[in-house]
């Protein structure tokens, strides 16, 4: 009886052995002859971007819940700072009101948002998000280069983006309080406007 049961519990866990070597193995033949298309030119599959969007959206959600949103965000200030910062740096991938699509825009997988139609985002993602980029996408981690303060100032714009007409946008770029490299001169690590490189 004892005996038995013994037997049936080692079929049992060879069967699981056997079935694990097996889907690894097969993963890894598949990987290794190069059977899934890592083009940008090519969509994923189904299951594949099941997968990949969820992984992000719950690895997003997840890690941005306790972020602390500043009570400024409509101060005109940040907005126009995030205006000048959003201009220069993201309007190529993500577009902005008036502006032709970029080449870059139209041959990255998966595609930059339009901001300018709006996003579900709450402002803490996107805080996280233009922080910590996305890997695997072309969207950069802003951090290691800008701080808080900065990032702040892109997400208050981002509010106000999708209200703004061509004609707004250009205006409120314009009204940017500094140019970018008086806003970055703060930074560490970056240079400053006045140590002589600056032509
Ligand atoms: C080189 C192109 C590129 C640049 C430049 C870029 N992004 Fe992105 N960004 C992307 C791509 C591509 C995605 C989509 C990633 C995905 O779907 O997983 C993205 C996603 C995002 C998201 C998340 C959107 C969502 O709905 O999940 C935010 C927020 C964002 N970018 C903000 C910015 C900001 C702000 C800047 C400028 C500081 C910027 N990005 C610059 C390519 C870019």
């Amino acid at each position: 009886m004892k005996n038995g049961w013994i037997t049936r519990n080692r079929i049992i866990a060879a069967m699981a052995g056997g079935a694990f070597v097996f889907i690894v193995g097969g993963a890894w033949l598949l990987i290794y002859a190069g059977a899934y298309n890592i083009a940008a030119d090519a969509p994923h599959t189904g299951p594949v971007y099941w997968l990949l969007n969820n992984v992000r959206e719950r690895s997003v959600a997840v890690r941005s819940a306790g972020i602390e949103v500043p009570a400024d965000l409509r101060d005109p200030k940040r907005i126009a700072a995030g205006a000048g910062l959003y201009n220069e740096m993201c309007s190529g991938c993500h577009l902005a009101p008036g502006m032709e699509r970029t080449e870059i825009s139209q041959g990255l997988y998966p595609r930059a948002p339009e901001f300018s139609r709006g996003t579900d985002l709450t402002p803490q993602q996107e805080f996280w998000t233009i922080k910590h980029g996305i890997k695997m996408t072309g969207m950069a981690a802003w951090g290691p280069t800008h701080n808080d303060t900065l990032i702040w100032d892109m997400v208050a714009f981002l509010q106000k983006l999708p209200a703004l007409t061509p004609a707004q946008y250009k205006t409120i770029v314009k009204s940017a309080p500094e140019d970018h490299d008086d806003m970055m001169r703060d930074m560490p690590g970056m240079k400053q406007p006045d140590d002589g490189d600056h032509h």
